[in-house]
């Protein structure tokens, strides 16, 4: 799931590896990742473009520009659209040229070009990797360049010797990825101080009954656990819920607020000292106007009538005294639960920017009970997250995995703050 939508830009060089690279690109495309891939002259004869174009969606770029038209590949934007770039296999030669600051190709020029980290994965004969050259070569790469090294295997090679110089594994070049991209998170959040609303309010109308809804608080409790994973200082204001967190965090605090009146309370009091908040909460709206102190005694001859009057809206309120400018300036992050499907550009989406507007939030997270999967008590979800800028429709993803998303919208939202 850390490589849902990550841009991977695949290095392909002229090792007899480079069959494996199919493999590679299937693997990273099921994880969810996006791959483009340029290849050496060198490593099309081992491995056709053609093959690799149709796995990964996209044309596989070899040359600097395209001869037949003379279309220029910009070496710039592939090193710009790129999360990670991995160089699998990596031969020696291409270690040389690397560590020597050649550039005479696509993929080269693309390695000089990329602002995000970079593997390789070398792949070759074991007295070529143990030459001291290979050697001295990769310690460049990693020392002095800050490129990871993913080792090689002992094993049988193509030459028919056995020893160090088989390319890893794709399942064992995918893991490593999906550790980096983790790796990335931890910590993304550290300082940050967020608020999470979550679970359903109780709303008194004597002792022994209660309105409420039907949320279990599986959403919010995910959403706390994975800001809490990126190291943000969370605190969880929660009304019922039959969720449970999964794991101890010595960065959140839990606080108990049952009544919708409660959960203002606390939030009015907490929010001023927090960076951001997430309102996830299903909040009631109207409450028993005349809570009853003592239990009420029914009359079947009589119908009972329930006067309701509105609760406060939290989220609104926060938005209110939200501060907007500077460096302290408030990420708020809202749902918002329609019956209309949450596809497209529908009535859906439209009561949704009505909310984010409203409730002066900087997104909100919309999701739909006619989606199957999603909302109450359900272990899924699918979610669309809207801004004033674009609209992101995630696809069907445990409640976890919609967590993790919106902790990366927010930490991208935070890092555009600096
Ligand atoms: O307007 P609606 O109830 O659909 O808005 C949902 C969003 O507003 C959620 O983020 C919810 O937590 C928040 N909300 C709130 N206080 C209320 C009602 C809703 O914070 N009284």
């Amino acid at each position: 799931m850390l490589l849902a939508g990550r841009h991977i830009l695949l290095g392909v060089t002229g090792s007899i590896a480079a069959y494996k690279a199919a493999m590679l690109v299937r693997l990273l495309v099921k994880a969810g990742a996006e791959v483009r891939v340029v290849m050496t002259e060198a490593a099309r004869d081992f491995i056709t473009p053609l093959t690799l174009a149709t796995l990964c969606k996209h044309p596989v770029l070899v040359d600097n520009f395209d001869p037949t038209n003379g279309a220029w590949n910009s070496h710039v934007s592939l090193g710009e659209w790129a999360d990670h770039y991995l160089i699998a296999p990596a031969t020696a030669n291409t270690l040389a040229k690397m560590a020597s600051g050649m550039a005479d190709n696509l993929l080269l020029c693309s390695y000089l070009s990329a602002r995000c980290p970079v593997s390789v994965a070398p792949a070759m004969d074991l007295d070529m990797y143990r030459h001291a050259a290979t050697r001295h070569n990769l310690e460049i790469l990693h020392n002095h360049y800050g490129v990871n090294i993913i080792e090689p295997r002992d094993g049988e090679l193509a030459s028919g010797l056995v020893g160090k110089g088989r390319m890893a594994e794709p399942e064992e070049i995918v893991d490593y990825l999906t550790r980096a991209f983790a790796g990335e998170k931890e910590g993304a959040l550290a300082g940050r101080r967020i608020l999470v609303t979550a679970g359903a309010t109780v709303e008194p109308i004597d002792p022994v009954r209660f309105v409420s809804n039907y949320s279990t608080g599986k959403m919010g409790y995910a959403l706390a656990e994975a800001l809490a994973d990126r190291g943000a200082e969370v605190t969880l204001v929660t009304g019922q819920a039959t969720a449970r967190l999964a794991g101890r965090y010595p960065n959140l605090t839990t606080v108990r607020a049952l009544s919708a009146a409660e959960m203002y309370e606390a939030c009015e009091r907490l929010f001023p000292a927090m960076d951001g908040a997430v309102f996830c909460a299903a909040v009631a709206d109207y409450t028993p106007a005349r809570p009853m102190g003592e239990k009420y005694k029914h009359d079947p001859a009589q119908p009972f009538l329930l006067e309701l009057k509105p609760t406060v809206d939290i989220a609104a309120a926060m938005g209110r005294i939200k501060r907007t400018d500077g460096a302290g300036r408030q990420v708020t992050i809202g749902f918002a639960l329609e019956t209309a499907p949450t596809g497209a550009e529908g009535q859906g989406m439209a009561y949704a920017r009505e909310k984010l507007e409203k409730k002066n939030l900087d997104a909100i997270v919309l999701n739909s009970l006619s989606d199957v999967g999603a909302g109450f008590g359900t272990d899924t979800n699918k979610v669309a997250i809207l801004d004033r800028e674009a609209a992101i429709e995630l696809p069907l993803k445990s409640k976890r995995e919609v967590a993790e998303d919106i902790a990366d919208y927010m930490t991208r939202k935070f890092a555009q703050l600096c």
